[in-house]
Order: structure tokens, then sequence, then C-alpha cells
């Protein structure tokens, strides 16, 4: 059970979950009432930031509130996203004191499919996430590469590309409306690719390095 606080910036003006006018602080602890209330749920499981502030001094004194919520709710993990910078991301865990167990961010093309936020991750025992997954990535679905892979498997294109990102150390994040596409989501565990399949996969998911040293 995953929620997160979205700072005024990010949020529909016309539908922000607090005060906008109330304090960092408040806006945080306001926001994980109204999420909870949301859900229906009085426990969270994990808790996010959805961005960096304008400021380092900004994101701290919201991430300060939110390991305030770690310690008196009993959740289990904190996590931020949308942090494209490494040195946004160091910064963050080095002042933490709850640090950061998680970092979940749009998977495409144009940040590299964040190959050095990814290694980072694995250095430092932080869960990456992706989103997005399939969304931004139509080109790599209907790559050879991929459909060749899907039908040698009986597979859908999807299913490979998020089996792909589990073995290499990402946890696909997805949604979806259909009951088949939910069973192929969940399918993907029911099979393995190849140490040549993986590896036919990282040739077109450019500069992704991080298979190699998995
Ligand atoms: N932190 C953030 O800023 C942020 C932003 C966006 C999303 N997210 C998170 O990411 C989660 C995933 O959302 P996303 O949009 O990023 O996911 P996505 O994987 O890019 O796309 C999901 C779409 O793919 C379809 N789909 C799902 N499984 C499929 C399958 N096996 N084969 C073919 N199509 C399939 C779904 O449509 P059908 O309904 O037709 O199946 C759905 O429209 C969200 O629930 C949210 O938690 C976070």
């Amino acid at each position: 059970m995953q929620t997160k606080f979205t700072p005024v910036s990010g949020q529909d003006p016309n539908n922000i979950p607090y005060n906008p006018n109330a304090t960092l602080q408040e806006q945080v602890m306001q926001s994980f009432s109204a999420s909870k209330k949301n859900l229906g749920t009085s426990y969270i499981d994990s808790f996010f930031l959805h961005s960096p502030l304008k400021t380092h001094k900004e994101t701290m004194i919201v991430w300060n509130a939110m390991e305030e919520i770690y310690n008196l709710s009993g959740i289990s993990q904190l996590g931020i996203s949308n942090c494209y910078d490494l040195a946004t991301m160091q910064k963050l865990y080095d002042d933490a004191t709850v640090k950061p167990s998680v970092l979940q961010n749009r998977f495409y093309q144009e940040t590299h499919y964040d190959v050095d936020l990814r290694q980072w991750c694995l250095d430092h025992g932080v869960v990456y996430q992706s989103f997005w997954t399939l969304t931004a990535n139509p080109n790599l679905l209907k790559s050879t590469e991929i459909t060749d892979i899907a039908s040698s498997k009986n597979m859908t294109p999807a299913q490979v590309l998020f089996r792909y990102l589990t073995q290499v150390g990402v946890v696909p994040l997805t949604g979806t409306t259909s009951d088949v596409h939910m069973i192929e989501d969940l399918a993907i565990f029911n099979f393995e690719l190849s140490d040549a399949e993986l590896d036919k996969i990282y040739k077109i998911l450019p500069n992704s390095g991080v298979v190699l040293q998995l």
C-alpha cells in the first residue's frame, strides 16, 4: 500500500488534498491523512515524496515531516519519485535520518533509462521502481529483439519487457483495467529470460550497464 505527498506545484489547484496555505510540515500531515481516508485504510506500507522541491532546504523540511510520520505510524519505508538528478538523490540520502528505500522514476530514453541512478540505487540498497514502462516505450515493445523473444516464449512484448526489468533489478509498476492484462502482468514470474535473451535486450536499452553488474 503506497501513497505520496505531492507538493502544491504538482497539484491540480481545484483538488488539493490539504490546505495549500499551511506550512509544508502541516501539508504533509494533512496529505497523509487524506490518503488514508481515500484509500480506506489505517495503514500505509510506503510513503513517497512525489518529487524534490525547489530547494534542498524545502525538500528536507518535507522529508523530516515524512520521517515524523514514519516514526509515529509504523510505515515500512519512505521513498521519492521523479528525482532524475544523482546529486539531488545523493544529498537527500546523506541528510536523511530515515534513508529513502525506493526511487520511483519514469523509465524512458530521455533520461537514458536512469543508468547512473539505477547503479547508485544498487550500490546503496535502494529499490528502483519504474513507471511509464509501457507508455513511454512503444519502440522497445515493437523492436524485433523483444517481439522475437516474446513469440518464442508465447508471451507478449509487455511481459518480456517487464520480465527483463525484474531480472536486472528494477521493480516495474503498472496498472490495468483489463483482466487479461492483469493476468499477463502477474504471469511474468512464471518464466525466465536466459543470459542470451537478457543480452539481446540489453543491447537495445542503451547505456544500461546495470545488468552486467548484478
Ligand atoms: N510517481 C509518479 O509521478 C507516477 C506517475 C505516473 C504513474 N505512476 C505510478 O505508476 C503506476 C503505473 O502506471 P503507468 O501509466 O506508468 O503504467 P504503464 O505500464 O506505463 O502503462 C499502463 C498501461 O498499459 C496497459 N497495460 C497494462 N498491462 C498491460 C499488458 N500486459 N499488455 C498491454 N498493455 C498493458 C494498461 O492499459 P489497459 O487498461 O488497457 O490494460 C495501462 O493503460 C501507476 O499506477 C502509479 O502508481 C507514478
